[in-house]
C-alpha cells in the first residue's frame, strides 16, 4: 500500500506569535518522516524520525524547548508503539537527552520491559550508547517565560499550552508503510509549572499513543490528566474496532473527554484502511500529513491547506 504520515505539533491555547514556527516545524517533520517510508523504512523508523525533527525545535514542547516543572527544569517523557505486534517503549522523567523518542524506540526493540523512567532509563540510554547533553541546553527562553506566566497565574488552564509566549506543544506522529503496518510517537515536556517527577498522559500507552494494525493508530495531545483519565487513544482504537470511522471516532472521543472531564485535548488518527481523523477542542492544534505525496497541514478549526506534491 501507499504509505501515509501524520503529524501533531500539540493542541492548546497557541499564541498568535507561535503560530508560523509550529507550522513550519510539523511541515519539516512530515517530509522528514514520509522521506524514510519512500525508502522502504518501517513505519517505526518514520515516526521516530518524524518526532526527532521536532524534538530539536523550540517551537515545540518535546526535546529542546520543553516545559519547565516547578524547579525550573526540564523533564520529558516519549512512548512508541508497533501495531504489528503491540511492542511498545516508553520512557519518562528524561533530563539530559535530547531525543526522548529514540530512547522509546530503543526500550522497544531491546528492553524486557515496556516503560523505564529516571534515574533507570538514564542507565538504559547510557548502556545503549546515547549522549547526554547538559539539562540547561534544553532549555528554551520560551519555556522559560511560559514558567514565568504559571507562576504568576498560578494555576493550570484547560490545556496543555499556556497564553504566554511560551506556548508550546507536545508531538506525536502516526504512520503506515508499504507493508501496511501502523507505528504511533509521542513526545512530550508535560505542562509548564509540573510538579517535580509529575508523569502525564504520553508515555502512558493508551492515553498519549495506540497502534494496533488490525484497526489504526492514534496519537494524542492536550490535558495530560484528563487525557490519561480518559484512556484518549484507546477510547478512539475502540470506537474504530467497532465500526466507527477515524474522523468521527477522533471527534467522537475527543468531545466525549472535554464534556466529561471540562478540559481540551486533540488526537491524529489513521486507520488500517489510510483513513484520517484530525480534531481538537482547543484553539489551535498544529497537524500536517502526506497522503498520495499531497502535504495538507493547518492549525486553526476547520482549516486546510495544501502544499502541493512532495518531491522524491
Ligand atoms: N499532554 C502532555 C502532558 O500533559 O503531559
Amino acid at each position: 500500500m501507499k504509505p501515509i504520515l501524520i503529524v501533531h505539533g500539540g493542541a492548546g491555547d497557541i499564541p498568535q506569535s507561535r503560530v508560523q514556527g509550529k507550522l513550519d516545524g510539523v511541515r519539516l517533520a512530515v517530509k522528514e518522516g514520509y522521506k524514510v517510508l519512500l525508502h522502504n523504512g518501517s513505519a517505526l523508523a518514520a515516526v521516530e524520525a518524524a518526532v526527532v525533527s521536532m524534538e530539536k525545535d523550540e517551537y515545540f514542547n518535546a526535546g529542546y524547548g520543553s516545559v519547565l516543572n516547578l524547579a525550573g527544569e526540564v523533564e520529558m517523557e516519549a512512548s512508541i508503539m508497533s501495531g504489528q505486534n503491540l511492542d511498545v517503549g516508553a520512557v519518562t522523567l528524561i533530563k539530559d537527552f535530547l531525543h526522548p523518542i529514540s530512547i522509546a524506540h530503543k526500550v522497544l526493540t531491546d528492553s524486557p520491559h515496556s516503560l523505564l523512567g529516571g534515574q533507570g532509563a538514564k542507565q538504559f540510554a547510557l548502556e545503549k550508547g546515547f549522549q547526554t547533553v547538559p539539562p540547561e541546553s534544553l532549555i528554551s527562553e520560551n519555556a522559560k517565560a511560559a514558567l514565568n506566566e504559571f507562576l504568576k497565574r498560578g494555576e493550570f488552564g484547560r490545556t496543555e499550552i499556556g497564553i504566554a509566549e511560551g506556548g508550546v506543544g507536545t508531538v506525536g506522529a502516526v504512520a503506515i508503510d508499504t507493508n501496511g503496518h501502523i507505528a504511533v510517537a509521542t513526545s512530550t515536556g508535560g505542562m509548564s509549572g509540573k510538579a517535580v517527577g509529575r508523569i502525564g498522559d504520553t508515555p502512558q500507552i493508551g492515553s498519549g499513543t495506540y497502534a494496533d494494525d488490525n484497526i489504526g493508530g492514534v496519537s494524542t495531545t492536550g490535558h495530560g490528566e484528563s487525557i490519561l483519565k480518559y484512556c484518549l487513544a484507546h477510547s478512539i482504537i475502540k470506537l474504530m474496532e467497532n465500526g466507527t470511522d477515524a474522523t468521527t471516532a477522533t471527534k467522537n472521543a475527543v468531545t466525549g473527554m472535554t464534556s466529561r472531564l471540562k478540559n481540551t485535548a486533540g488526537a491524529i488518527t489513521l486507520s488500517k484502511n489510510g483513513d484520517i481523523g484530525i480534531y481538537f477542542s482547543s484553539n489551535r492544534m498544529a497537524w500536517a500529513y502526506i497522503k498520495d505525496d499531497k502535504l495538507y497541514y493547518g492549525i486553526e478549526q476547520n482549516e486546510v491547506h495544501e502544499d502541493g506534491y512532495v518531491k522524491t
